[in-house]
């Protein structure tokens, strides 16, 4: 067993290093709202936050993210609050079946961390490696800018 520092609390899960962090994630810890897509890398579905970045957690060995800080989808509300990124998405319906959403909204997260105020083109290249199958790019767009105005609005960057 190891500690996993997840959503700002240490959880002790069995460490095999074969495992990905998703399956860890999601069959070790319950923490579902990331989601299993293509399992190699190609759509986002899975990203997860590590040490403030989104990462491709089907790509990334538990092991690496020992000692590090995890921040999952459901670690991003505040109590009743939602964060910024998610209300922005919500405001601008940018979900269909929402199956993407969960790794839009982390990607969304990191990109606003380093770049406050993106734009489009910027935005655009930062959600490339997220795919939605329903075909929801504009809305996602809208939803990133709104995140940003949002953010802007309250006097301070994306937490
Ligand atoms: S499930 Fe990880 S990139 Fe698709
Ligand atoms: S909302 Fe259905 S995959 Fe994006």
């Amino acid at each position: 067993m190891t500690k996993l520092r997840v959503n700002g609390t240490d959880h002790s899960v069995p460490i095999d290093p074969d495992r990905s962090l998703l399956y860890v994630l999601r069959e070790e810890l319950r923490l579902t709202g990331t989601k299993y897509g293509c399992g190699e890398g190609e759509c986002g579905a899975c990203k997860v936050l590590v040490d403030g970045v989104a990462v491709r957690a089907c790509q990334t060995p538990v092991g690496e993210a020992v000692g590090r800080s995890i921040v999952t989808i459901e670690g991003l509300a505040q109590g009743e609050h939602l964060h910024p990124v998610q209300q922005a998405f919500v405001e601008a319906g940018a979900f269909q079946c929402g199956f993407c959403t969960s790794g839009m909204i982390i990607a969304a997260v990191s990109l606003l961390a380093r770049s406050s105020q993106p734009s489009v083109e910027e935005i655009r290249a930062a959600m490339d490696g997220n795919l939605c199958r329903c075909g929801g790019y504009l809305r996602i767009i809208d939803a990133v800018q709104r995140a940003s105005r949002l953010s802007s609005g309250a006097g301070g960057a994306v937490p």
